[in-house]
């Protein structure tokens, strides 16, 4: 099979959804990251169940894209079919105050609506970047709660090995199957999110409205959201008796804010945030990476383990 045929067959099964050497630039937060071979974005379950089974059936990788916040391509890009699930947006009330929402809807979005509905629970995930889809496979949190919690369940496309026509099928997991942990989950391999029911409450919404409005003022205030950034680079520490490291805060200390690899910084308002200053390179951010990961372990012998995703193929 040719390229060229792969790509007139995608072109068949979602017209001009479908883009060839599409620059990942323009599909993530930092504005980083090389061209993807084939880029897709199907509009319902149905489609995206079908490019799944097409990418099996003919070999090709295939990577999800939720918000593309919290992920750096490298420079190369990606080989196969990027599906980034854009259109996997809506959310709407269900009885006994839970939600339903798509994988691709914006975490924000989602603390906004279900505030605006008079419902809360979310707003301790103010200020986690990403979609919905990404925050359940890593049950995101802040210090004041994370998503698994919320999560009555996921619906998924999971692959089975049955056949290559139909390896994918439609399932719903609770979060028994889930095992969340911190900032993780353990979906079975190859699964794909599509959409979630969680369950908030009815409690007081001014009260939560005004804990989403501080958190947001204090995050504009303490995070570089003016400049394209990947959100959170590093996990949190947690120490001895529930202690809690934060990257921040060790970056800070080492006395790395500022510093500039190419056009890629450690900003100055907040240690755990790189910025793209303007052309910056995904190889400038992976440097500023293993500098940060060296001088904290030197300094305060902490490892610290990356919470964004690195992904795609470097150049030569
Ligand atoms: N700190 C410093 N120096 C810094 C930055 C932070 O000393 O340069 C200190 C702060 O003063 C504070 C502590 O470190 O005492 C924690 O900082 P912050 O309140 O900014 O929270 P965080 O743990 O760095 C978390 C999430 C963010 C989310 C905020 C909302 C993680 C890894 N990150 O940040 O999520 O926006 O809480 O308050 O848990 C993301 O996940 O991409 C993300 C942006």
């Amino acid at each position: 099979m040719t390229i060229q045929t792969f790509e007139e067959q995608l072109k068949a099964m979602v017209g001009d959804r479908f883009k060839a050497n599409e620059p990942l630039s323009a599909h993530t937060s930092i504005r980083i990251g090389g061209s993807a071979d084939f880029f897709v974005s199907p509009q319902d379950i149905g489609e995206l169940e079908t490019l799944l089974n097409w990418a099996v059936q003919n070999h090709v990788p295939y990577w999800i894209l939720g918000a593309g916040t919290n992920m750096l391509v490298r420079d190369g890009g990606l080989r196969g079919l990027v599906i980034t699930l854009k259109h996997f947006n809506q959310c709407k009330p269900l009885e006994g105050n839970r939600v339903e929402a798509g994988a691709g809807l914006p975490l924000p979005r989602l603390v906004e609506w279900s505030l605006a509905q008079g419902l809360v629970g979310l707003e301790t995930l103010t200020g986690i970047p990403g979609a919905l889809g990404g925050a359940i496979t890593m049950n995101a949190g802040t210090r004041d709660g994370e998503i698994a919690p919320l999560v009555e369940s996921v619906t998924c496309l999971v692959k089975n090995n049955a056949t290559s026509e139909a390896a994918f099928k439609q399932t719903t997991l609770g979060p028994k199957q889930l095992c969340f942990s911190y900032r993780s989950s353990k979906l079975p391999k190859g699964a794909v999110i599509t959409g979630a029911v969680l369950k908030l409450e009815q409690g007081d919404v001014n009260a939560a409205r005004a804990r989403y409005q501080s958190i947001k003022e204090k995050r504009l205030k303490s995070q570089p959201l003016d400049s394209p950034n990947l959100g959170s680079v590093f996990k949190n520490v947690s120490g001895k008796k529930g202690k809690t490291f934060f990257a921040g805060a060790l970056i800070e200390e080492a006395e790395l804010k500022g510093v500039r690899v190419g056009q890629a910084r450690i900003s100055e308002k907040h240690g755990n945030f790189i910025i793209n200053e303007g052309g910056a390179t995904a190889r400038d951010v992976l440097s500023l990476i293993g500098l940060i990961r060296d001088k904290v372990k030197e300094r305060f012998d902490i490892l610290l383990e990356p919470e964004i995703k690195i992904i795609g193929e470097d150049t030569l």
